[in-house]
């Protein structure tokens, strides 16, 4: 049991974000959908109108005040994001529109210059479809194949398959950090340094664990880190790619355009320095000033209290479903994070989903973007709940009491 003046602080938490304040179908909005994006608190949505109110100048083009002002906004929140990872310097973070971007970025920029005929892409059967498909497309742009460790009955990565399947062809090791359906979290330093004997290079999507734990990317020692804003409670539209400084040096540009050059002629373009050769265009800047607001917020509660209050409200519910007749839970490890998918023997993900939304409940139904894992576990999808620091023990009531309403009309 967590101590009740962290029940006191998460439940104060909860007042700073407006959208629990709403009602869905004359219902107290009820929302266990943070996997798929987090609410967003009043101070990131007050910085981002301050923004938007006050500093919208472009950056790094004006000479003017508030030009100024909206490159210096930008640029802390690039050394705030680089603190947040524990990345050595700024020059390690770029900003794009997320972990889907990201991903993009690294297979067309370092896949592109570094993978041929022969070389293995090394995935995981957990991953989601923005981890698979961008190798996918670098895989049939440079013959080079694609390859994915299994995984164990309770949704843990099979080490023994990762052993076998990773070798000297591993070019790119790209893995989850936590599984958007299952929940469990890899060991991203044990897996990280596997792959490096074998003289790959690793790349972890963040985008479920930013929310969860701190990350340090120089212990990690991974050479890519991606993850999305909207995730980590900050805005939609803005991602970051950490990228070790002496990789992303050697890098390509992702896409041309203003910002990202050096000098133009049309003979030549020569590039600029690293991290503004990835940031072709105008930047999300208000999202990245949101983002920092967002993670002050997030390090304001604090990680430790996040675990200890995010895995309570996990077991609470990981137990109440499992009470419900027929119900199944995919993904059952012991350090997974705050999420449960399920299925109900009999009734259809989507049908239980509709039903458990009319009460107020917000949860997600479907795959996921995790085809090949759906295809693994036998099923077309699952009902997915996912928890964060603005739910208590009353939404894990009004869940159970939503699936078991949902399976009486259905069975
Ligand atoms: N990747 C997000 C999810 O799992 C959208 O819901």
């Amino acid at each position: 049991m967590i101590s009740t003046d962290l029940h006191l602080l998460f439940s104060n938490i909860r007042k700073e974000f407006p959208a629990l304040t709403q009602k869905a179908y004359g219902k107290d909005l009820v929302y266990l959908d943070s996997a798929a994006t987090t609410l967003k608190p009043q101070s990131v949505i007050d910085r981002m109108t301050q923004f938007y109110s006050y500093e919208t100048g472009n950056v790094h083009r004006g000479a003017h005040f508030i030009a100024d002002k909206a490159t210096q906004a930008f640029e802390n929140a690039r050394m705030r994001t680089a603190q947040f990872l524990g990345a050595e310097s700024a020059d390690e973070i770029i900003f794009v529109r997320g972990t889907t971007e990201g991903i993009n970025l690294v297979a067309q920029t370092y896949g592109k210059m570094n993978l041929k005929a022969g070389d293995e892409i090394l995935l995981t059967e957990m991953e989601h479809h923005a981890n698979i498909v961008p190798w996918q497309m670098i895989a049939e742009q440079t013959g080079a194949k694609i390859l994915a460790v299994g995984l164990l009955e309770n949704g843990e990565l099979d080490l023994n398959d990762f052993k076998l399947k990773l070798s000297s062809k591993t070019k790119i090791f790209a893995f989850t950090a936590c599984s958007n359906v299952l929940g469990t979290n890899n060991d991203m330093k044990f897996l990280t340094a596997l792959a490096h004997q074998a003289g790959a290079k690793v790349l972890i999507d963040g985008a479920q664990i930013v929310s969860q734990a701190p990350i340090n990317v120089k212990d990690l020692d991974c050479d890519f880190f991606v993850f999305s804003a909207h995730k980590l409670f900050g805005p939609f539209g803005l991602g970051v790619v950490y990228g070790k400084k002496s990789i992303l040096e050697s890098l390509p540009p992702y896409q041309g355009g203003g910002s990202m050059i050096s000098k133009v002629t049309f003979e030549k373009t020569t590039y600029n320095d690293i991290p503004y050769r990835f940031e072709a265009g105008t930047p999300h800047v208000a999202g990245a000033v949101g983002l920092h607001s967002a993670i002050d917020f997030v390090e304001r509660l604090g990680f430790k209290n996040i675990h200890a209050f995010e895995s309570e409200l996990l077991s609470k519910a990981t137990s109440s479903l499992l009470q419900i007749p027929g119900l199944k839970i995919f993904g059952t490890s012991a350090t997974k994070g705050p999420m449960v998918s399920f299925n109900i023997q009999g009734a259809h993900h989507s049908d239980l989903s509709q039903i458990i939304d009319q009460e107020g409940v917000a949860v997600r139904a479907g795959h996921h973007c995790t085809q090949p894992l759906m295809a693994k576990l036998g099923v077309q999808g699952t009902v997915r709940a996912s928890f964060s620091v603005y739910n208590n023990t009353d939404d894990i009531e009004h869940l159970v009491k939503a699936v078991e309403k949902a399976r009486e009309m259905l069975l």
